[in-house]
């Protein structure tokens, strides 16, 4: 049925209400079959654990040909490549116009590791380039930290709706992050949120009692080890002002762990 001119003027008018409220993906992780009657809630646990475990092997087999690729690339723009020409990542196929690697100096001492692209970063193809990366470069400058830094995420393509990665999509990207760590070799690495420190440090604690702490992270191959610091998000901070002096404080532990003027804590 053609719709009547008004239904077209007011979808057109959601339509821009949703998009000017960040909603810029409208479809979910799996296509949803709508032709069936919806099953009961027993059911529906059933087949979404019976989901987990037909997707793993995908997300190893990914995971394996990103090894592989990881491997290969001897330098970061090789590496880069790489990533771009990458299509096992779940990420690449939802609505990203292109994947999002990395900025700054690949021979920097401090690597940052972000969770993931939003819309800014897929549309210019750089991490950390909208609003919140705006807030992490005046803090970065603050700590005199701004040429001593590569910047990159858990993942290399913008999630459906600005939303955080998941697990298996972060899993898929990991050995391309550790690539990029053994290639840098950097002397210290800041984790900017819980999905970066859930990523990189397999941890499920609460970012508000890891912030501030320095962990180890040992790669799996090349028998590389780095003191990481993980602390809050950017977008935290928009939201929850009050925060950046946490920040603040991790971001001089890091520089003087990074100057020789401190020891782990
Ligand atoms: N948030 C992130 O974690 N990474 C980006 O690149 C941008 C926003």
């Amino acid at each position: 049925m053609t719709p009547a001119p008004r239904d077209t003027a007011a979808t057109e008018s959601l339509l821009a209400f949703w998009r000017d409220a960040g909603v810029d993906a409208c479809f979910e992780e799996a296509a949803v079959d709508r032709t069936h009657v919806q099953p009961p809630p027993a059911l529906k646990a059933v087949v979404r654990a019976t989901a987990a475990v037909v997707a793993r092997p995908h997300t190893n087999e990914a995971r394996t040909e990103a090894r592989h690729l990881a491997a290969a690339a001897e330098s970061m723009e090789a590496l880069a490549t790489a990533i771009a020409g990458f299509e096992g990542c779940p990420l690449s196929g939802t609505g990203a116009t292109q994947s999002v690697f990395a900025r700054g100096d690949p021979a920097a001492p401090v690597l940052i590791i972000g969770e993931g692209p939003g819309t800014e970063e897929d549309a210019q193809g750089a991490p950390f380039v909208g609003q919140a990366g705006r807030l992490l470069d005046r803090m970065l400058a603050a700590a005199g930290l701004t040429d001593r830094v590569f910047i990159t995420n858990t993942v290399y393509w913008k999630p459906p709706g600005n939303r955080s990665p998941t697990p298996q999509e972060q899993a898929v990207c990991a050995p391309f992050v550790d690539r990029v760590c053994d290639l840098m070799r950097p002397k210290v690495v800041l984790l900017v949120g819980a999905a970066a420190a859930r990523s990189v440090l397999g941890s499920d604690e609460g970012i508000m009692r890891l912030r501030g702490q320095w962990k180890d992270w040992h790669l799996p191959e090349g028998g590389f080890s780095v003191p990481v610091m993980p602390t809050l998000h950017p977008a935290f901070l928009l939201r929850q002002p009050q925060a950046k002096r946490q920040v603040w404080a991790d971001l001089l532990a890091l520089t003087a762990r990074l100057d020789g003027s401190s020891s782990a804590a």
